[in-house]
């Protein structure tokens, strides 16, 4: 099957279990289920925001991981600060990278945004090399827009 055809399925998947249940953290959780058993990545997990300045881990699924970064700081805190999915095929390249675990190398986060703001990140993180595509990343996007539409553009 082809990658587009298999991201479209399992969309479906999340869209069907996200538009469910009216509660985030939940959701959360089940979609890092949903993403792990089908992808199986090192790492996939949410950082909410707290006060527009530092995220706060959520629902994940993998090693342990750091609990707290601060916007502007490693991947995630740039992706909060930037509001800009960022790909980084080689995290020991990237500055400022927090290792959670040693056996990531390339990572992908995704902010969601709403009413200017960054309200949480997705992270996934790959033990390979350049793992993330132009693919993935849309596929990803198309997850935290399902879960923004549920949570947070609701009128
Ligand atoms: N690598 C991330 C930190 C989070 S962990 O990968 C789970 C970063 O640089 O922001």
């Amino acid at each position: 099957m082809h990658k587009s055809e298999f991201h479209q399925i399992l969309l479906k998947k999340i869209q069907s279990v996200v538009l469910a249940e009216s509660d985030l953290i939940a959701n959360m959780a089940n979609v890092c289920a949903i993403l792990h058993e089908e992808l199986n990545h090192h790492w996939i997990g949410f950082y909410r925001t707290l006060n527009n300045q530092e995220l706060i881990l959520g629902p994940f699924q993998g090693p342990l991981a750091c609990t707290r970064i601060e916007f502007g700081k490693g991947v995630c805190g740039q992706s909060a600060q930037t509001q800009k999915t960022i790909r980084v095929a080689n995290v020991h390249e990237f500055k400022g990278h927090i290792a959670c675990s040693s056996k990531s190398n390339s990572e992908i986060v995704v902010p969601c945004v709403y009413e200017g703001h960054v309200q949480f990140v997705l992270d996934v993180d790959s033990v390979h090399f350049n793992q993330f595509d132009e693919m993935d990343q849309s596929f990803l996007e198309d997850v935290v827009e399902t879960l923004a539409k549920q949570h947070f553009k609701k009128i």
